[in-house]
């Protein structure tokens, strides 16, 4: 039986800031994503039963109905009713930490879609694969695509920037501590709302749009300035996920005294991550940090910044 093992990489957001809530209870935003080569194994094997079944030996991964893996699997068939009778058994090897603000979860239904149009010979183009996952989850398209992307929307308008490839990072979370991205944004729109726009009034979206801060980071990417990237990091959930978890705005601290190039948090945290130019330099950071703060429940990795966010292994 055919089988296909994928490789899919976590993201971090080097810019997210907030516009303002949409009609559809999801925020506004615009972002800067980016793929690190910190990737999920995820194997799929044709079977001849029309079954489909996830193995995976992480504690915390659900391997039932909610695991987006296997809601992905269902929004093909229900855009697909002639895939029906397709069987496939998926085994998630888990390395990307979970509820960390890395998109781990939506890298894996990025690689079941992409795994499933191979496995069941579909020939759906990358476009469209990106259009249907927004369905499943905003940072979906984002795994996808891969690289360095500017987001906007609910996360899901993507348009291409030069892809960096050239930087690394570390990354570090306590093991413990998971933040709710529901959570992290409603805490934002009850205590930030005041600057928020109401973007169902094209006017204001656009007034505000035209305040929207990426521009220099942006720039910095378009010309590899690696210091000014490093300088213009931004996220405006730091606001209310930091002051919430102690221990985080404490490594935060921590990762940012030992230099680098920029330190931030991705996405709705807790994961803090410090940029620089080379491996000796993100694994001389990440050393400093676990001897300043030598707590078992904190995990370090140190990883390069890719241009794939899916891909086969080879
Ligand atoms: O799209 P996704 O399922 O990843 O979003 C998870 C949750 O994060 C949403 O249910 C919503 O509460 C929040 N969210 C948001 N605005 C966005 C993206 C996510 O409020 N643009």
């Amino acid at each position: 039986m055919t089988s296909y093992t994928l490789l899919s990489a976590a993201k971090i957001n080097l810019y997210l800031e907030i516009i303002g809530h949409r009609p559809d209870g999801f925020h506004e935003l615009a972002m800067v994503m980016q793929s690190v080569d910190l990737c999920d194994r995820i194997t799929l094997k044709e079977v001849s039963m029309p079954v489909r079944r996830l193995y995976c030996e992480h504690p915390q991964v659900p391997t039932d109905g909610s695991n987006l893996i296997l809601k992905a699997i269902d929004l093909l068939t229900e855009k697909f009713p002639e895939l029906v009778h397709r069987g496939v058994e998926i085994t998630l090897e888990k390395n990307i930490p979970i509820g960390a603000g890395l998109a781990g979860g939506s890298s894996n239904a990025a690689a079941t879609l992409v795994g499933l149009n191979l496995l069941w010979q579909m020939g759906l183009t990358q476009i469209e694969l990106e259009q249907l996952s927004a369905q499943l989850g905003s940072d979906i398209p984002f795994c996808i695509r891969g690289g360095t992307a500017i987001a906007t929307g609910r996360g899901e308008v993507l348009d291409p920037i030069p892809s960096l490839s050239d930087l690394y990072v570390v990354l570090a979370k306590y093991d413990s501590i998971s933040v709710s991205t529901p959570w992290a944004y409603k805490s934002y729109r009850t205590e930030f709302s005041d600057r928020y726009a109401d973007i169902s009034n094209r006017a204001t979206l656009q007034d505000r749009q035209r305040r929207v801060h990426a521009g220099p980071i942006v720039t910095a990417i378009n010309q590899k300035n690696n210091a000014s990237i490093g300088s213009h990091l931004y996220n405006d959930l730091e606001r209310v996920v930091l002051p919430a978890y102690e221990k985080v705005m404490q490594l935060r601290h921590t990762m940012a005294s030992h230099g680098g190039l920029g330190t931030m948090m991705s996405g709705s945290g807790p994961t803090i991550f410090t940029l620089t130019t080379t491996q000796a330099a993100a694994d001389d950071i990440l050393t400093k940090v676990r001897a300043d703060l030598p707590d078992p429940d904190l995990k370090l990795w140190s990883a390069c910044f890719t241009a794939t966010g899916i891909r086969l292994e080879s």
